[in-house]
């Protein structure tokens, strides 16, 4: 019997975090989602606290408490993702406003009461966005550090690149200051960059069998899928798109899906040539610590059927 892992969601929805918050709903036999913290990201906060709540709805867990959070990064001007997203960040399906309302307590005082509050070392971070919220949280309360049982976030690349600039990801780009202080924090940190989310292309194939479901959420999520994928079938000329955020949840389903190595990752935050970058030390060429277990390959197929069995128990 697994035990039942606690989790906190910090997110930035985004078709793909959609995905992964259907993915954890689906899953109450794994993960008791204690909140659902959102972010400025893809699109505005006003936006992002929106969505989070549509999915919230899309899932059954109008329950689930949804807390916001920062509005802009800790330094750099904000950036969003309108041109991957759509203009609301959930464009490609037509669904109704969210009736749930977000809870009056900020983010940022969530995650730190709620660590202080569970017994050490039993809730884990899951960050599908930018890292703005949880540095603020670590900022506030240094305390909570060492009280954080895993920190599993979507962000980075090395030998991929990056895809907002050339050397960087968009979650670390957006708040590289934010990302710094979390690789700096000594919590326990999985990190899923785009080297593993580029092999999880969202092939016609794979969005079929999601079609095959026949759910209201799955049929939403082949329609949020089918605009998201659009700008990187452009960009990378592939069949499908990486579906990113979902490696977060599935790695706290099924860790074997992937391997990595335990290495130093440092966050490059003043070279406006480089800014966000992941500096990743896979060959051991300094003495610096190993602060991240970087993940570098995934069972694409294992993945999927992971995604779509899950899909398949909401609605
Ligand atoms: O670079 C991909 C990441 O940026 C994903 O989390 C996507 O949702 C966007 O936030
Ligand atoms: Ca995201």
């Amino acid at each position: 019997m697994t035990d039942i892992r606690k989790i906190i969601i910090d997110t930035d929805p985004g078709q793909d975090d959609a995905a992964a918050l259907m993915l954890a709903f689906a899953s109450p036999a794994e993960l008791e989602v204690l909140g659902v913290t959102v972010v400025a990201g893809n699109v505005p906060l006003s936006y992002t606290s929106r969505n989070a709540r549509i999915v919230c709805e899309l899932s059954g867990r109008s329950d689930m408490p949804v807390y916001e959070g920062a509005v802009k990064p800790l330094e750099r001007p904000q950036v969003t993702a309108e041109h991957v997203h759509g203009k609301t960040g959930l464009d490609g399906a037509e669904v109704p406003e969210p009736v749930m309302r977000v809870q009056a307590q900020n983010a940022v005082d969530f995650i730190v009461e709620t660590l202080r509050r569970e017994p050490a070392g039993t809730v884990t971070l899951c960050t599908l966005g930018p890292l703005t919220n949880i540095a603020m949280a670590l900022m506030q309360a240094p305390d909570i550090a060492p009280r954080v049982r895993e920190l599993v976030m979507m962000g980075g690349g090395f030998f991929e690149g990056g895809n907002i600039t050339p050397a960087a990801e968009f979650n670390i780009y957006v708040d590289p200051q934010a990302a710094d202080i979390v690789m700096k924090s000594g919590i326990p940190i999985v990190m899923m960059p785009l080297d593993v989310t580029h092999q999880l292309l969202t092939t016609k194939a794979r969005v079929q069998r999601i079609a095959a479901l026949g759910t209201r959420p799955a049929e939403v999520m082949v329609q949020w899928l089918q605009f998201f994928e659009r700008f990187d079938e452009e960009k990378y000329g592939s069949d499908g798109g990486p579906l990113h955020d979902p490696t977060v949840i599935a790695y706290l389903l099924k860790p074997e899906l992937f391997s990595g190595r335990d290495c130093n990752v440092e966050i490059e935050t003043r070279s406006e040539l480089t800014v966000g970058m992941t500096v990743v030390d896979w060959w051991r060429v300094t003495d610096r610590p190993a602060n991240a277990r970087f993940m570098r390959h995934v069972d694409a197929d294992g993945f999927f059927d992971l995604l779509i069995e899950r899909f398949g128990r909401l609605g």
